[in-house]
């Protein structure tokens, strides 16, 4: 194995040794598989290349001070990926099967699990698709799970610095009573377009707008939009927005620290009003928004001091990554430990 300069890692795909796989056929799992191979040999008709059966998830382990390895809120991704298999009618992986996937393929790729204080993680991510042949639009009888994960760095290339980002109303990446809120594949492609718009014209991410009147903050690219007033964190509440777990694990950090939370319709204009805002997910963790271009109304939205996050981003970064590597009390028991 080349040497790894783990600071520098991008978010991206990296080659691992190992994945695991198991494929749902007859009502029922078959046993979990390692594989070397990075590829699928996956049937011409299957409908999750045809129709968009396919759901992912994204989670992250960290290695902590102490050496010990940590994931963080696996139930959660996991309960998520049977929401999502719901959603589009796919065979659900229950918390065992989920479990087993990915603390065997973090334990099989040790070696590519970042040194604590690179800033760097090893990203899991979990895959599940129609693979059995239908040509009519119905759901398949039979699914493929796959688990692969990889070293990476911060998702934006900024890191916690702030991002400038681009306010649309022209795209939407799912439609008001569709598949936001849950994590399939074609809420992803439907956002290349605005977002590769956007990168050309400056901007990290896109921020949608909700997608019936394109009045209210909905979901930030791929990742979750807050703000903060005074000792309030404010994130938008609605059905096309995915749940996002460093979302949920935040409002319960602020909480903790004394300050109150709201989840409700965040009309446009509402954003000339906030000290701070950003952008949370697993990737992203948070990711500190410096800029705001409406797009649309050629209006732009700026925030604090250029390059310096908000102090309140600042405590609520350092308090989930503190808790994410264990060096901040786990009073939630949210972390796992996986013993290699
Ligand atoms: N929103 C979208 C569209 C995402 O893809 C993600 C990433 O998973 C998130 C939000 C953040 O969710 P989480 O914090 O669970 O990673
Ligand atoms: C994540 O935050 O885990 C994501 O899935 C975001 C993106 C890479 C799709």
């Amino acid at each position: 194995m080349e040497s790894i300069d783990w600071g520098k890692l991008p978010f991206g795909y990296y080659k691992t040794d190992f994945n695991v796989r198991s494929v749902y056929k007859d009502g029922a799992w078959g046993e979990l598989e390692v594989s070397s191979s990075e590829y699928i040999n996956v049937h011409i008709a299957a409908t999750g290349l045809h129709y968009g059966q396919e759901a992912f998830e994204g989670m992250k382990a960290f290695r902590g001070k102490d050496g010990k390895v940590r994931v963080f809120r696996w139930e959660e991704n996991a309960m998520r990926m049977r929401r999502s298999a719901e959603g589009i009618m796919m065979a659900e992986v229950q918390d065992e099967l989920f479990f087993d996937a990915i603390t065997s393929v973090v334990k099989l790729n040790e070696k590519y699990i970042p040194p604590y204080g690179t800033g760097a993680s090893l990203y899991i991510r979990p895959l599940l698709f129609g693979s059995g042949a239908e040509v009519g639009v119905k759901p398949s009888k039979e699914y493929t799970f796959v688990v692969f994960c990889g070293p990476v760095g911060p998702y934006f290339k900024e890191g916690f610095k702030p991002v400038a980002i681009q306010l649309v109303s022209d795209y939407d990446r799912t439609a008001p009573q569709g598949t936001g809120n849950i994590k399939v594949g074609g809420n992803y492609a439907a956002s290349l377009r605005p977002a590769s718009r956007a990168k050309d014209e400056g901007y990290v991410s896109v921020l949608f707008t909700d997608a019936k009147e394109h009045k209210f903050i909905d979901e930030a690219g791929p990742a979750n939009f807050f703000g903060i007033k005074g000792n309030t964190y404010i994130t938008p509440k609605s059905k096309t927005i995915l749940p996002s777990i460093t979302n949920m694990s935040l409002e319960q950090i602020v909480r903790d620290l004394g300050m109150e939370v709201e989840r409700r319709p965040v009309a446009v204009e509402e954003l000339s009003t906030f000290d701070e805002v950003g952008a949370c997910g697993t990737a992203a963790i948070i990711s500190p928004i410096g800029k705001i271009f409406d797009r649309t109304q050629n209006k732009l939205y700026e925030y604090g001091t250029p390059g310096v996050a908000g102090p309140i981003s600042t405590k609520i970064y350092h308090t989930l990554r503190g808790i994410q590597e264990g060096e901040i009390e786990d009073k939630h028991g949210w972390n796992y430990i996986i013993e290699i």
